[in-house]
């Protein structure tokens, strides 16, 4: 492929040599992690292999730990494709490679550790952002661009490559821009995404026009948010029908005149509530439509159909999420709506005992111990959830704690892009704060996690306080 044709021109090169060993291999064994982007990065990755006719198995990871590794290294395969993973264990994998165990294809977005690798496909090695303009799913997309075939382009693929991204949040500040913004265009150039300026409220597809109003949590609206009565008294006074044959209608169900309606009647709300002006422009974003899928259906909106996939894999079921990426839209489907439902149930619950219980203040972050009350493989998300919402300080860093195990604590901690701007950088902290107290961890300047053992909450808190204090 001409370095030209390449989506991210910047990472054409490591594309084409990552691709370059892929189609020299026997067989691949392609590992991934257990979110939505982890998901798709692994649906994008294995349907490029499958159409190239390399033969694969893929596998999923919670986190890849040193035994993750070495349970990887003993399958003996000699070419390993990492996708959403890898950059940040580099220090282990390069260990497996050095003793010729395997060669590593890596396809990930997160911080790199120290050590590097050859095959190694993530936009932080050039200057792009990887929380932001790249995500998993948009390398494993630029991997897949790379190893097109007599049999198309895999820009089709673009689809899945944006609900990895929006999954990761990269498009919280309304829109998907730079690497990710070129592979929507692919999407909609292929035929298979449409963009749209819109109400950017979650459920557009799904939720009746009450609970989208209701549940909103981006922007707190009085009298509407958290409010079903006032909800319901919002939508009566508009001029529009926000029922039909007695069944509530959805944001998907309205025409333009009547979205136009329900928005400027929501904006003039927020502004006469005094919501402050740049909350207000929040409620409007731009909306990433599956062209292919059924309209009203969690996975015509590529966010409700991250939280979907969020749903199966963070819940030990990545096999029903990744048979719903590769098409799957009966058994697996409805087996992916049925966790929905205890995901949202636990996200929902999870929230408000954060809420109940609020937070506590360190000099520079502050944090919560949900014990076992929140599942670990979801405290990041609340975390997230809660970092938008009254409970939690936005001038300073969350840091949440699960328990992961009898002998382990899962650290997940979040911050804002204007922390960021002043010098944050949460993927610094949560590997040396970790590393200081015989943990391991990293990830992204604004998101980031770590695992440490059970009795050093208190002494990684006191060295993550420090560490912050330093940074900002
Ligand atoms: O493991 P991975 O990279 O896929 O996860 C990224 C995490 O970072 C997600 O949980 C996402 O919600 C979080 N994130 C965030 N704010 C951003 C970008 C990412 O909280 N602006
Ligand atoms: O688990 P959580 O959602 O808090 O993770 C936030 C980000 O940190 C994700 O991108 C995840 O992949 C990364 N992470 C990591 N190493 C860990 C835990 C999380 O790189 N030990
Ligand atoms: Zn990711």
């Amino acid at each position: 492929m001409a370095v030209a044709d390449s989506p991210v021109p910047d990472l054409a090169d490591r594309a084409t040599a990552c691709a370059e060993r892929l189609r020299a291999a026997d067989r691949v064994l392609l590992a991934s992690h257990i979110d939505a982007d982890g998901l798709t990065s692994a649906a994008v990755a294995s349907t490029a292999l499958a159409r190239a006719g390399i033969d694969h198995e893929v596998v999923f990871e919670k986190q890849l730990d040193d035994a993750a590794i070495e349970g990887i290294a003993a399958t003996g395969y000699e070419t390993v494709l990492f996708t959403d993973f890898g950059s940040g264990q580099l220090d282990a994998i390069a260990e497996h490679e050095a003793a010729g165990e395997f060669t590593p294809v890596i396809a990930d977005h997160h911080q790199p550790a120290d050590a590097d690798t050859e095959l190694h496909l993530n936009p932080l090695l050039e200057g792009i952002n990887g929380a932001s303009e790249l995500s998993g799913a948009g390398a494993s997309y630029v991997l897949a661009r790379a190893l097109e075939g007599s049999d198309g382009d895999n820009r089709d693929l673009a689809a899945l490559a944006v609900v990895g991204a929006v999954g990761d949040m990269q498009d919280s500040d309304g829109e998907l821009v730079g690497a990710n913004a070129a592979i929507v265009r692919d999407g909609v150039d292929a035929g298979v995404i449409e963009t749209r300026t819109d109400l950017d409220l979650y459920g557009r597809q799904t939720r009746p026009l009450p609970k989208l109003l209701e549940y909103a949590s981006d922007v707190t609206i009085p009298g509407v948010s958290n409010d079903e009565a006032g909800a319901i008294s919002f939508l009566a006074d508009l001029d529009i029908d926000a029922k039909r044959d007695g069944e509530w209608r959805r944001w998907v169900d309205l025409d333009a005149a009547e979205r136009q309606t329900l928005a400027s009647g929501l904006m003039r709300r927020a502004v006469a509530s005094g919501v402050p002006a740049d909350r207000i422009e929040s409620l409007v974003g731009t909306s990433y439509t599956l062209v292919d899928e059924e309209a009203g259906t969690e996975l015509r909106d590529v966010s409700e159909f991250s939280t979907l996939l969020n749903a199966t894999a963070r819940y030990d079921r990545a096999d029903v999420g990744l048979a719903v990426c590769l098409g799957d839209r009966v058994d697996a489907l409805a087996e992916a709506r049925r966790l929905l439902r205890t995901h949202r149930r636990n996200l929902s619950e999870g929230l408000q005992w954060v809420k109940t219980e609020g937070v506590t203040h360190e000099e520079n972050l502050q944090w919560f111990d949900a014990g076992s009350r929140i599942r670990e493989t979801i405290v990041g998300i609340i975390a997230g959830m809660a970092i938008g919402s009254p409970a939690v300080d936005r001038s300073k860093p969350v840091i949440a704690f699960a328990e992961e195990s009898a002998d382990e604590l899962k650290v997940s901690s979040r911050g804002s892009h204007a922390l960021v701007r002043r010098g944050l950088d949460l993927s610094a902290v949560m590997r040396e704060a970790s590393r200081a107290v015989g943990g391991d961890g990293g990830g992204h300047d604004v998101a980031a996690g770590a695992t440490i053992p059970i009795d050093e909450r208190d002494a990684f808190l006191a060295e993550a306080d420090r560490l912050v204090g330093e940074q900002l």
